[in-house]
């Protein structure tokens, strides 16, 4: 997995994917699905919404730390069965199989399966929102990995994953941040 820009990891989520969410609690690693996204700004600031009904949030709060990791369409079964039971009592790492690769700034790792991780700090909890704002610190993409397309949630159980890519980079140059 090599190293992308931090000033390029917006460009992981701002297609809206479902992504993987890896935590550390001080004992022991977990992970959750998520599909509820947003970029902020260019400089690597990001919002999931999650909660307390989630056993990954308590790791999140108190560590303050996270990995969001981007899985591709043949790891469909993985992302819905990680978002079907809870690290309260399974230990996903395990069950799905799921390799662990040591970040360089947060104690939550990062998934050797995904086709991208970035590693983050939590900036801000809104509570009354349930809104988890990240800071992200490190950013890394298996560019050699052969399945690129990514999973889009519906929201009613159906997936759709990405089709054709379309070039308007001369016509948006001045809306795009440098080294873009
Ligand atoms: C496709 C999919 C998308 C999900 N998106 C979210 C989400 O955006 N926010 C959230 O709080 N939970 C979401 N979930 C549910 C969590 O992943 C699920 O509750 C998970 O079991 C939490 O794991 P934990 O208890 O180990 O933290 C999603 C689940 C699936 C299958």
């Amino acid at each position: 997995m090599e190293t992308l820009p931090i000033g390029k990891a917006f460009t992981l989520l701002e297609p809206g994917p479902v992504v993987l969410v890896t935590t550390n609690d001080g004992r022991k690693d977990n992970v959750m699905t998520i599909s509820w996204t947003m970029v902020l700004d260019f400089a690597a600031s990001f919002a999931i919404t999650t909660g307390p009904w989630n056993h990954s949030y308590a790791a999140l709060r108190e560590s303050r730390e996270c990995v969001i990791a981007i899985p591709t369409v043949d790891m469909l079964d993985t992302v819905v069965g990680v978002g079907t039971c809870s690290g309260r009592d399974t230990d996903k790492f395990g069950k799905f199989g799921l390799t662990r690769i040591k970040a360089a700034q947060v104690r939550a790792p990062l998934i050797g399966e995904c086709l991208a991780n970035i590693e983050c700090r939590v900036a801000d909890i809104v509570e009354r929102h349930n809104i988890v704002v990240l800071e992200g610190l490190a950013a890394y993409l298996d560019s050699a990995r052969k399945e690129k397309r990514t999973l889009h949630a519906i929201g009613d159980g159906t997936f759709v994953t990405d089709g054709r890519k379309f070039d308007r980079r001369e016509m948006m140059r001045s809306k795009l941040p440098d080294g873009v």
